[in-house]
């Protein structure tokens, strides 16, 4: 299935949602003391976190994405949040404008130069002292073999340059080696679905 169609984008959130519920849950736990503040979600697919956040209260509340069959579903609902039809990797938003942004589930599916410009630009894009939020897969000693298997065959399913990209950033020790410790300090990372996901939560050290 092409991943920017338009049947994907409606399937998403269905085929997705018991699986993410709790996750979505954890970034609005993480987020509690950013309501007011100017939030970005990079690659924001269906934008079914922000309409999380956007229902709890949350109101400066932006969405990039560079499918618009995703951003039509985004679009859907009452809420106020900002959706914008760009290339994640270079928006043309000014430096420094965010408190906060997030990344999930759109790193592991990414070539290492795309995974490289994304980071580099929520780095550019975030206040210093503003934080980031990562959700993607992690393999390791932790993760359940049931987590393993099911992550894998959804990956699997995705196919193509998706697989193989997930394949190596497993293979690469996912984020670990992703992320610079010049440009970001973790500051506490949660486990989830089996320890197969990581929630880990960064701030941006002052350039
Ligand atoms: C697996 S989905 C994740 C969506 C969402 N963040 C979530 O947690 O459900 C990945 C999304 O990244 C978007 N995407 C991929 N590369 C992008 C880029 N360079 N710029 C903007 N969006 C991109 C795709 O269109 C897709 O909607």
């Amino acid at each position: 299935m092409n991943p920017g169609s338009t049947l994907s984008a409606l399937l998403y959130d269905p085929f997705l949602h018991l699986a993410v519920k709790s996750i979505r849950r954890s970034v609005q736990d993480e987020l509690k003391n950013y309501q007011d503040k100017a939030l970005l979600d990079l690659c924001c697919g269906t934008g079914n976190q922000m309409k999380i956040l956007a229902r709890n209260g949350f109101t400066n509340l932006h969405c990039v994405d560079f499918s618009p069959a995703m951003l039509e579903v985004a679009r859907k609902g009452d809420h106020s949040i900002n959706l914008y039809l760009y290339d994640a990797t270079a928006t043309p938003f000014a430096d420094d404008s965010f408190d906060g942004v997030i990344i999930s589930f759109a790193i592991h599916e990414k070539d290492r130069t795309t995974q490289e410009s994304l980071l580099a630009e929520a780095y550019r894009l975030l206040k210093n002292d503003g934080i980031l939020l990562i959700v993607d897969y992690i393999f390791d000693q932790d993760t359940s073999r049931l987590g393993k298997a099911g992550i894998w065959a959804i990956e699997r399913m995705a196919g193509g340059d998706h697989y193989r990209n997930f394949s190596k950033y497993i293979n690469r020790n996912g984020l670990q080696s992703l992320i610079s410790v010049d440009q970001f300090k973790l500051i506490r990372f949660r486990r989830k679905l089996f320890s197969g996901v990581i929630l880990a939560i960064y701030q941006k050290k002052s350039s």
